[in-house]
C-alpha cells in the first residue's frame, strides 16, 4: 500500500474532514446505543463514567485522522495522546454527554477540532482553526473553519446577540466531583435570580453550539477540559459570540469559560463570580 498523500491543510478542508469523521463516528455510536450500553469504568468519581462506546468511538476517530493526516498530533478524552510533526493537533471528545448516552437522552455529541498552538487563545494554549460537533440522535452537524463562519447542517448560524441578563436563557453544566459541584451550586444560586432561566442539557459541546445557533443566549461552566470546548469554542467565535475566562489575564477554558454576546459576557462573569452588585434585575424583581 502506498503512503497516504498529505491532504489540504486549509481550515475549510480540515473542517470538512472533522465533519466527515464526526458524522461517521456519530452513526456508529448510534448503532452501539441500539445494542445497549453498560458502564465500562469510572474516572474522577462514580458518576464520571466511560462506556465501551466511548473507547470504540475514540479509536475510530484516531484511525480516521491517522489515515488522512498521519503527521498530525491527537489528544482524546479517553486517552489518545499522539505527538505530531505538522503543527496541527486534533482534540477529540468521542462522546460528549456520556451520561445522556447512558440514559438514552438525545443530547450527546462527537466533537473534533483541528488546533494550533496559540498561548493566549484558550486555557490549554491551543486554538481551533477547524472543528465539528455532531449530535447523531438529532442529526445536527455544527461546524466552523477559521474566518469562514459557523454552520448548522450547512446553514450559517449566528448568536442571538442578547444583551440583557434579565431575559437571557443561560446554559451551564456540572462536573463530577463533590467539591466541584459545591462551587457550581454557588455559581448557579447567584445567577438564577438574575437571568431568564438556566438550562443543563448535558453536553458542553452541544451547549456551546446551541449558544452559537441562538438557542441559548449565554453559557458558562467551571472545569471544562479541552476536548469539551475545542471545536465548539471556534463555532461560537465564528457565530459572533465572545468568550472570557475567570479574569482578563486568564484565557477561557479551565478553570472557567463564559460565552455570551460581547456586550453581555462581562456582566455574566461578574454575576456568576459574585463580583457584581447584589441587586437582582431578573424575573424576581420584574414580578414584584
Ligand atoms: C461532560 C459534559 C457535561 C459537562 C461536563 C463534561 P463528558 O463531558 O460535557 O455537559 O457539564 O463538565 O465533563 O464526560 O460527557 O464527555
Amino acid at each position: 500500500m502506498s503512503d497516504p498523500q498529505p491532504t489540504d491543510a486549509s481550515p475549510t478542508a480540515l473542517r470538512d474532514l472533522a465533519a466527515r469523521i464526526a458524522v461517521d463516528t456519530g452513526r456508529r455510536i448510534q448503532e452501539l446505543r441500539a445494542q445497549g450500553v453498560d458502564v465500562a469504568a469510572s474516572k474522577s468519581s462514580i458518576t464520571d463514567v466511560v462506556t465501551a462506546a466511548d473507547r470504540e468511538a475514540e479509536a475510530l476517530v484516531v484511525a480516521a485522522i491517522r489515515s488522512a493526516r498521519p503527521e498530525d498530533g491527537i489528544l482524546g478524552e479517553e486517552g489518545a495522546g499522539i505527538d505530531g510533526s505538522s503543527g496541527i493537533t486534533w482534540v477529540v471528545d468521542p462522546i460528549d454527554g456520556t451520561v445522556n448516552y447512558l440514559y438514552d437522552l438525545p443530547v450527546y455529541t462527537v466533537s473534533i477540532a483541528a488546533t494550533v498552538a496559540d498561548p493566549g487563545a484558550m486555557a490549554d494554549g491551543r486554538r481551533a482553526i477547524a472543528g465539528a460537533v455532531y449530535c447523531p440522535r438529532l442529526d445536527e452537524l455544527f461546524d466552523a473553519a477559521d474566518g469562514a463562519g459557523a454552520r448548522l447542517n450547512g446553514h450559517r448560524i449566528r448568536v442571538s446577540g442578547k444583551r440583557e441578563l434579565a431575559t437571557a436563557l443561560v446554559g451551564t453544566g456540572f462536573g463530577y466531583t463533590v467539591e466541584r459541584r459545591i462551587e457550581q451550586a454557588a455559581m448557579v444560586s447567584r445567577l438564577l435570580p438574575r437571568a431568564r432561566d438556566i438550562r443543563r442539557l448535558g453536553s458542553a459541546a452541544y451547549d456551546l453550539c446551541s449558544f452559537a445557533a441562538g438557542r441559548l443566549d449565554a453559557f458558562f461552566e467551571r472545569g471544562l477540559q479541552p476536548w469539551d470546548y475545542a471545536a465548539a469554542a471556534l463555532i461560537v467565535r465564528e457565530a459572533g459570540g465572545a468568550l472570557l475566562g475567570r479574569d482578563d489575564a486568564t484565557p477561557p477554558g479551565e478553570p472557567l469559560l463564559f460565552a455570551a454576546a460581547p456586550e453581555l459576557v462581562g456582566e455574566l462573569r461578574d454575576v456568576v463570580l459574585g463580583t457584581a452588585d447584589a441587586e437582582p434585575t431578573g424575573p424576581e424583581r420584574q414580578r414584584n
